[in-house]
């Protein structure tokens, strides 16, 4: 309790310099000295009222976000230069290219010691590790083949996590003008609307979202449809998919499906989204059960644990490379 009105506004002018201190360099939180004079209930007065560390990060990420959105708008007016990556289907345009720099250039002036994990700069050869280090996993554009098509589901995506714990993760769906966020302990929101998953436990009543991702693979095809005829078949009302993996997680957040599952994502398509599905009350399972691992490209997310592991006895699995794997050696 403070014990004055004079030690009142001491701590007050403290919290107010430690948040300003904090958001000059969100990393450093300094012990308060011995030789303040403030007594240790003020000072514990004065934590539990202290901002939220990350807030001012996430804020960044979501004007970023939707700046970033802005851009991806205007270049469906303009022609899109389609460019390749891992094979003739999984595209990339200067748009995605444009817009990572953009989110990445942005962050580094406000947070200049973070680490980044960027899908465009991933794939000109930058390291795809998560550390404990303070780090934010972009994708510029998820949905690139929706984008190029012009079909209406892209999304701007920012996950933020530090000891590899997601901590904030904004999701923009910037041609339906959805603004998707979490903070980890806060809730999930839509435009300033509260999440909530589906209450549906029942996987004959629902609706469940996939996608087919960008192999060709004859193995990793056949796996993919041998899960989707056991699902359907269980039988499900129906199965759906949005061309953008955070876009589908943003749906089971919203309840509008039960669960999302898919082999061959990437980190940058879901980082963001995992927090969104967890806060609002979702479930993340791999795809043979225990623990979802982002780095492992593999994902369920679903509304309930129930709906997930129904889900892990009828997926037909396969193992991809991680994207923390070395980088295969160079061919002579
Ligand atoms: C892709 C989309 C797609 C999913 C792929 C992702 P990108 O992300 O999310 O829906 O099927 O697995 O890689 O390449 O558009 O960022």
């Amino acid at each position: 309790m403070c014990s004055s009105r004079s030690d009142q506004q001491q701590a007050a002018a403290l919290c107010r310099r430690r948040r300003k201190r904090r958001r000059r360099n969100p990393e450093v939180c300094e012990p308060l000295t011995r030789s303040s004079r403030l007594s240790s209930d003020i000072i514990r007065s004065c934590s539990s009222n202290m901002a939220d560390i990350w807030q001012d990060a996430m804020d960044h990420a979501v004007a970023t976000a939707r700046r970033a959105g802005e851009v991806v708008r205007e270049a469906l007016q303009d022609d899109r230069k389609v460019m390749t990556k891992s094979s003739s289907v999984d595209l990339v345009t200067q748009t995605d290219q444009k817009v990572e720099q953009l989110i990445i250039q942005s962050v580094k002036e406000k947070f200049p010691t973070h680490s980044f994990i960027g899908e465009e700069s991933v794939a000109a050869g930058e390291a795809s590790v998560l550390t404990d280090h303070p780090t934010w996993i972009i994708d510029p554009i998820d949905g690139t083949t929706n984008f190029v098509h012009t079909f209406p589901f892209v999304a701007v995506c920012i996950g933020f996590s530090v000891n590899k714990q997601v901590e904030f993760g904004v999701v923009y769906s910037c041609l339906e003008d959805k603004m998707f966020s979490a903070r980890r302990g806060k809730g999930a929101f839509c435009n300033g609307q509260p999440l909530q998953v589906s209450e549906q436990k029942d996987i004959k009543q629902s609706i469940i979202a996939t996608e087919f991702g960008s192999s060709r693979d004859p193995e990793a095809v056949d796996k993919i449809f041998s899960s989707l005829r056991n699902i359907l078949c269980i039988p499900v009302h129906g199965v759906r998919g949005a061309g953008s993996a955070a876009i589908n997680m943003c749906l089971v957040a919203s309840g509008c499906v039960e669960a999302y599952y898919e082999m061959g994502i990437h980190i940058w398509d879901v980082a963001a989204s995992s927090l969104i599905v967890s806060e609002a009350g979702g479930v993340l399972m791999d795809v043979e059960g225990g623990e979802v691992d982002l780095m492992s490209r593999r994902i369920i997310a679903a509304n309930s644990r129930a709906i997930a592991e129904r889900l892990v006895k009828e997926i037909d699995s396969f193992s991809l490379p991680r994207d923390d794997a070395p980088p295969p050696p160079l061919k002579p």
